[in-house]
């Protein structure tokens, strides 16, 4: 499929990546936190290649109008529940997909124990699922595992350098458990288990006010609102098209690989001419707000310095010369698609798609609970 996607508006991959999601038709998979940004772009992609898909979340940080386009679709069905008190599934399973965790600043410095705790209990709950199941793992692990990093860009092999007391050491720390367990569980039980180090990613359905820097500056735009550039603005991040983080991970299960594998872009942008293009693109007066960055609780952490992949593997940068890069890596990637052409939609273009309203900036009222222990015998969000 080319353009745009019918049901959601967002761009869509090129011809190469829907022959490649076909890999999935017809096979079942749940996906923890699929109610949330990254986590919808999963369901939505794999729905869309046949896949029968269960959707756990515990709206904590996501939004039941995330996934309300797939809502009446018969092989999706969203249960509500929190997957450190067990996952509810229906079996037979082929995939399992932790992505369920609290990721911006603003939520896990406000959520510390919950994000401790599916990091934790949450994977260990989601790996034995997928032992059960004979079914392939995946878990969604973060660049933030390489914490300060004295290395740029990060390569899989760094160890990285993290804080264990930090402000953002429960973030950090409940990811590098999470790897710990992923692998644990592959050596000890023989799970078929994958990590895949997400770094910063972007894309419609972000929360407008989570703290993150492409969502907070647009919605600054568009509202108005001075634009805050923590420091001098010249820091840099690379950041990755969700389109491009989704076909990454779906690669990544497909590939059987164990991973860990950097999945992001290594293309970079001064925080400075990120909200310009933003101010640009949205047509916005909004003036700037350079700030001090401030480590006070409980508000989010101060930047980190240059989060970026050692060398794009499975997402990558737009740009032809990133994409022909991208291919490569992909050809040296079992399951990948060598030569294949990514066909994403370029920087401007999303964040034009962005800018125009698709970004979520408020919560859906349709998030009716079910089959939680909160809410025993409601009926699931599915269409059937
Ligand atoms: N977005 C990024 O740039 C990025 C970067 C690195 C890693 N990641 C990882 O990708 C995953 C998804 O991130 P996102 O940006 O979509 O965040 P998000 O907050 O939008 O989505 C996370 C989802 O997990 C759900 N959740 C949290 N705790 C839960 C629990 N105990 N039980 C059930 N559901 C629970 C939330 O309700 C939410 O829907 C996270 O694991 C995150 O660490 C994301």
């Amino acid at each position: 499929m080319d353009g745009t996607d019918s049901t959601t508006g967002s761009p869509v991959d090129a011809p190469t990546d829907e022959t490649f999601l076909r890999t999935f038709d017809g096979a079942r998979v749940l996906v923890t936190g699929g109610a949330g940004f990254l986590g919808s772009w999963v369901c939505e992609r794999l729905v869309r290649a046949g896949a029968h898909v269960q959707c756990v979340d515990s709206m904590v940080t996501g939004d039941a109008g995330n996934v309300a386009h797939l809502r009446d679709h018969e092989r999706f069905r969203l249960v509500e529940a929190d997957v450190t008190d067990g996952i509810p599934a229906e079996g037979p399973l082929d995939h399992v997909l932790h992505l369920a965790s609290p990721a911006s600043p603003v939520h896990y410095r406000r959520l510390a124990l919950e994000t401790l705790a599916v990091g934790s209990t949450g994977t260990r709950n989601a790996l034995d699922l997928a032992e059960r199941e004979g079914a392939r793992f995946l878990l969604a692990s973060t660049s933030e595992v390489y914490g300060d990093p004295e290395v740029h860009p990060q390569p899989e092999t760094y160890r990285g350098r993290v804080d264990p007391v930090g402000p953002r050491s429960c973030y950090d720390e409940a990811k590098r458990f999470g790897e710990a367990l992923t692998v644990a569980h592959r050596e000890q039980r023989g799970t078929d288990t994958a990590i895949a180090r997400i770094f910063n990613t972007y894309g419609p359905r972000m929360a407008a006010a989570d703290g993150r820097v492409v969502s907070t500056l647009l919605h600054q735009a568009l509202t108005g609102a001075p634009m805050t550039v923590a420091g001098d603005g010249t820091q840099t991040r690379s950041l990755c098209w969700a389109g491009d983080t989704t076909v990454g991970l779906l690669r990544l299960l497909a590939s059987g690989e164990a991973g860990p594998v950097n999945i992001g872009s290594e293309d970079e942008w001064r925080i400075i001419d990120l909200a310009e293009l933003i101010r640009e693109l949205t047509g916005s007066s909004s003036p700037d707000r350079l700030r001090r960055p401030a480590e006070g609780r409980p508000g989010p952490p101060a930047p980190r310095p240059h989060p970026r992949p050692a060398a794009p593997r499975l997402g990558a940068a737009d740009a032809a010369a990133g994409r022909a890069a991208a291919d490569d890596a992909l050809a040296r990637v079992p399951g990948g698609v060598p030569g294949s052409s990514w066909g994403r939609p370029s920087r401007l273009t999303a964040a034009a798609t962005t800018s125009s309203g698709v970004i979520r900036s408020s919560r859906s009222s349709g998030s009716a609970p079910c089959g939680s222990p909160r809410s025993p015998g409601r009926p699931c969000q599915s269409a059937r």
